[in-house]
Formats: structure tokens, sequence, C-alpha cells
């Protein structure tokens, strides 16, 4: 298995987890990517996001190792428009995707920095969207060990210290971080590991317990497609995979998995290339579920 192959079922351990509505499906994308979009902000015009720039941090690519020094872009956005002096930062942490200015422009974060003078930020997690630890966002396995958790956290950490030290306007604001599922996770470990920086998070959908085979969260999946669909479509649903599955155990599925245009070097022997297949099916569901938007009313069966 090659590590193109790899990079869906990396993704699929955060992708799973995540909350919210996405944006419109597109057939042809990737299923891994249907599930690696930002939590919607909802409608937004040019005007409403005027107010919020791209900006850029120096970061270091280890922050446990002190004889590394090497470092990194990561981009943020910053809305300053509604702030007064030591109003609170909210600070809205990116998570496996990619970045844009609604999160800053509408929607409930938006109206509590309006409503509170206080200034936005938007993070942009380390790997993801153009904040890349790497040249051409190099992902070699050598490369990704820089990907976790603490360090993503660290980077957060010297954010919100960085942005202290810039501006004297900031020099007492009280920092509340939102987050929703691995994003939100993220949030709720800042309590725990950095404390003295938070006075407050917005944990949303944020799973705490890791866990690698969570079907739980596909049970959900079925349930929410019974009360839209009814239970003859997830009965139909389930006979479908049921016969995937035998395909697979009976070793039958080249046909099924030439015309899916799989890897030329996959392997369904390999118990990680069918987690990889069946979680890519499963994204699929899991996107109608958790997507609010008109074109997911339609049936899936
Ligand atoms: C980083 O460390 C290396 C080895 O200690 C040193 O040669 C290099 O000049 C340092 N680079 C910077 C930008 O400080
Ligand atoms: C990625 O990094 C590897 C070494 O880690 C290097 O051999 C390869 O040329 C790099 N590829 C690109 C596109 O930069
Ligand atoms: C601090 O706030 C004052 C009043 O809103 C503003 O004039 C000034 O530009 C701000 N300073 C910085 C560094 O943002
Ligand atoms: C569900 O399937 C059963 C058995 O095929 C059928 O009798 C019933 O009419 C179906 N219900 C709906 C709502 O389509
Ligand atoms: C496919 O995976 C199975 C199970 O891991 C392994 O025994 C077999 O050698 C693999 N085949 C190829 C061509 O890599």
């Amino acid at each position: 298995m090659n590590y193109t192959c790899l990079v869906p079922l990396f993704t699929l351990l955060f992708a799973l987890f995540v909350s919210g509505s996405l944006k419109a499906l597109n057939p042809y994308r990737h299923s891994w990517e249907l599930l690696l979009q930002e939590p919607s902000s909802g409608p937004y015009t040019r005007e409403d996001a005027a107010a919020v720039q791209e900006l850029w941090l120096t970061q270091n690519l280890d922050h446990f190792e002190a004889g590394d020094n090497r470092t990194w872009q990561m981009r943020y956005f910053r809305n300053a428009k509604y702030h007064k002096p030591q109003g609170p930062m909210y600070i809205f942490l990116g998570g496996e995707w990619t970045i844009t200015p609604g999160l800053l422009s509408t929607g409930l974060t938006h109206d509590m920095a309006v409503e509170n003078a206080g200034i936005l930020f938007y993070t942009e997690h380390r790997y993801y969207g153009q904040s890349w630890p790497f040249e051409n966002n190099n992902l070699t396995v050598k490369n990704l060990k820089y990907l976790n958790l603490h360090q993503a956290l660290a980077d957060v950490a010297h954010f919100i210290r960085y942005q202290k030290s810039q501006s004297a306007n900031l020099t007492h604001s009280k920092v509340i971080l939102i987050g929703g599922s691995y994003s939100g996770s993220m949030a709720a470990w800042m309590t725990h590991l950095y404390p003295e920086l938070v006075a407050a998070v917005w944990a949303s959908s944020a799973p705490l317990l890791a866990k690698a085979d969570f079907y739980e969260y596909m049970h959900r999946v079925e349930n929410s497609l019974t009360l839209s669909y009814g239970s003859n479509c997830t009965r139909r649903l389930e006979r479908g995979f049921e016969h995937l599955v035998n395909l697979f155990n009976e070793n039958k599925a080249s046909d099924l998995l030439r015309r899916l245009n799989a890897c030329p070097n996959y392997n369904a022997s390999d118990s990680l290339d069918r987690i990889s297949f069946f979680s890519g099916i499963n994204n699929y569901f899991a996107w109608i579920t958790q997507s609010y938007s008109t074109q997911a009313t339609q049936s899936p069966c």
C-alpha cells in the first residue's frame, strides 16, 4: 500500500468525528474529502468578510526539542472590527481542514465577539490548508512525525502568547477557545495542558476517548438515516454492505475494485486496505447525516 492510498485512512481517524454542516456533495471527490471540511458558518457576503485579515505566524516545527530550530509558517485569520482594548479574544481552532473567513464573518462566534467587543482569530492546523511545515506539504512518513496533538496544542499556546505580547490592547484580554469535533477536543485539552492561557472553551461534539474502531459513530449515522428515510432505506443499505463484505470474504472483489478505480497495489486481503475501502463508502452516508443542506434531503436509497 503506497502512501497516497494511506492518506484517506490517516485522515479518516479525524474525519469520522467531524460535526456540523458540510458543503454540497460532489461525487467526483474522494470520499474522505467530504468530511475534511470546516463546520459551516452559514452564508456570508464579501462585505461581511471584508474585515477579516489573513496573517502568518512563525511556529517551531518541534516545540519540545530545544536543539531543533526548524520553523514553518502558520496561517491565521483575524477580525478586529469589533474589538475594544482588553475585550475578549475569541479563537476558533482550525482542525483537519482549510480555514475560510466565514467563521469570523458570521455565525455564533462572530456574534459573541460583536456583543462583547471581542477580537476574533481563526488558527489553521499544521499540515492542513496552507499551513505546511514541509515544502510542498511533502507527507512522507518521516515528515508526518510532527502531526500530532501535543505539537498542535503547543502551536495554539504559542499563538496566544504571541498575540498577547504583540498588542497592549490584548494584554489583559480573556481567551475563549471554540472548536468543533477534533478541534473541539483540542479546545478541551487546552484547558488541561495550558490552563493559565484560557479563560473558557466551547468544545462542541468533542470526543475525548480515542477509539480506533469507533463503530458507535456509524450507529448514530444509521439512526439518523432511519429517522429521515425510513427503516426500509437502512435495511437496503445493510443488505448492500453485507453484499460487499461477502465479495471481499469470498475473494470476488476484483471486478468491483477495478470499476471503482482502486489503486493498482490495493490489496483486498490486507486489513488496513479493507478498512480504507469500507470507511470510504461509510463516509458518503456519514456526510449525508452531517450535512444540513437541502441537497441532502434526497434519499440515499
Ligand atoms: C539551526 O541550527 C543549526 C545547527 O545547530 C545551525 O547550523 C543553524 O544556523 C541554525 N539555524 C538558525 C536559523 O538558527
Ligand atoms: C519529499 O521528501 C522526500 C524526502 O523526505 C524527498 O526525497 C522528495 O523529493 C520530496 N518530494 C517533494 C515533492 O518535495
Ligand atoms: C489599541 O486600541 C486603540 C483604541 O481602539 C487603537 O487606536 C490602537 O490602534 C490599538 N492598538 C493596536 C496595537 O492594535
Ligand atoms: C417497506 O418494505 C416492506 C417490505 O418490502 C413493504 O411492505 C413496505 O410497504 C415498505 N414500506 C415503505 C414505507 O416503503
Ligand atoms: C496482501 O495482504 C495479505 C495479508 O496481509 C498478505 O499476506 C499478502 O502478501 C498481500 N499481497 C500482496 C501482493 O502484497
